[in-house]
């Protein structure tokens, strides 16, 4: 027999404890990916993410990116409630009463100051932001909650190189989506680790696109995963490519699946399209999914025919997710149900190494 028992209990999944423990542990530890440098461009631009339990807010402060906690040091209200946006140019401004940070996080402007606090130079400085780890490969913009640990180049290991591929070769998204789903976010990183389920799970949407055959190349905690791509998909992406104008990024005919250890996940189509995924646990037995698709540099802006290849795309993408989501909570409630770890099969060795990288991580 070839088949192995997952080296992860049902309890995994499911307990509050064990939730607790990867978001302190593991995701406070590991550098998160956050978005592309792109929507952060301009002066004043931010974004807002979860991370670890942490409320944080990336901004761009004096064309510098900055990662603070996004909680005013006054009385400490969120100081930014959307997901994304764009200030004015200028210093960081709370909603409620008006303190002004500069681009190191400390409240130089504090309405009625010299009356009602006195607060001076070191005072003010005293009360800074809490300020993150905000590091870059190329346009990838990844924060870390934890003060200290290895530089995003050292994490990124032997993938230094394909990220900064990807970061030239591709554009920033044309769609950019956050969907909840009710089940571990393991589950649907699992779900992203094999092929096996292509077959039934979509046979009119993915498995139009990739021919069955599966390569894993484990390279530490994290792990490549190359899917052929059929036939027919290839001469849909050459058509398409030249019709658009996309320069193909070199060395991808196939696809090609990249998990960044824990929750970072690439796939590549034919060097012209990436769908950029990150798995953000939300409560115990929940994570929101958020995926970006790009296409490949190269494209005329606007016009009818590109419209159209990106409608297409996000439609096909939707499509293949919301399959994936309805088995991922199919299998987050049947885990609640389950009295032994699951069974992987030799097509699901990238599982079991994510599983061995967990254990040793977490
Ligand atoms: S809570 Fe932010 S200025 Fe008062
Ligand atoms: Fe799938």
């Amino acid at each position: 027999m070839i088949a192995r028992q997952s080296a992860l209990s049902p309890a995994d999944y499911l307990a509050p404890d064990i939730f607790a423990r990867e978001r302190d542990g593991l995701f406070a530890r590991h550098w998160q990916f956050v978005g592309f440098q792109d929507a952060l461009a301009q002066e004043g631009a931010f974004i807002t993410r979860q991370i670890a339990g942490q409320p944080v807010l990336i901004r761009n402060m004096d064309g510098e990116l900055r990662a603070f906690r996004n909680i005013c040091s006054h009385r400490f209200a969120r100081l930014k409630s959307a997901e994304s946006g764009e200030d004015t140019p200028g210093p960081l401004r709370c909603p409620y009463h008006g303190w002004a940070y500069d681009r190191d996080g400390v409240p130089r402007g504090i309405p009625g100051n010299k009356e009602c606090f006195g607060l001076d130079r070191g005072e003010k400085e005293a009360l800074a932001l809490h300020r993150y780890p905000l590091a870059q490969i190329g346009r990838f913009v990844f924060v870390r909650i934890a003060a200290d640990g290895p530089t995003l180049e050292a994490a990124v290991g032997p993938h230094l190189t394909l990220l900064h591929q990807l970061s030239d070769a591709f554009e920033a998204p044309f769609a950019e989506v956050a969907q909840p789903w009710q089940a571990d976010w393991k589950i649907g990183i699992e779900n992203v680790l094999e092929v096996y389920h292509v077959d039934a799970v979509h046979p009119d949407s993915f498995r139009t696109v990739v021919d069955g055959s599966w390569r894993v190349v484990p390279e530490g905690v994290h792990s490549l995963g190359y899917a052929g791509i059929r036939p027919e998909a290839t001469r849909w992406w050459e058509g398409v490519g030249k019709r658009l104008g996309l320069q193909a990024a070199e060395g991808f005919s196939d696809y090609v699946h990249l998990l960044l250890f824990p929750n970072l996940a690439i796939g590549v189509t034919a060097g012209r399209m990436i769908s950029v995924q990150t798995f953000e646990p939300t409560a115990p037995g929940r994570f929101t999914l958020r995926y970006r698709l790009c296409l490949a540099r190269g494209a005329k802006p606007g016009g009818a025919a590109r419209q159209a290849v990106e409608t297409h795309l996000k439609a096909l993408n939707e499509t293949l997710l919301s399959e994936d989501r309805t088995i991922c909570e199919e299998v987050q409630v049947g885990t609640a149900a389950a009295d032994r770890p699951a069974l992987l099969g030799a097509n699901e060795d990238r599982i079991a190494h994510f599983h061995a990288s967990l254990r040793s991580e977490r």
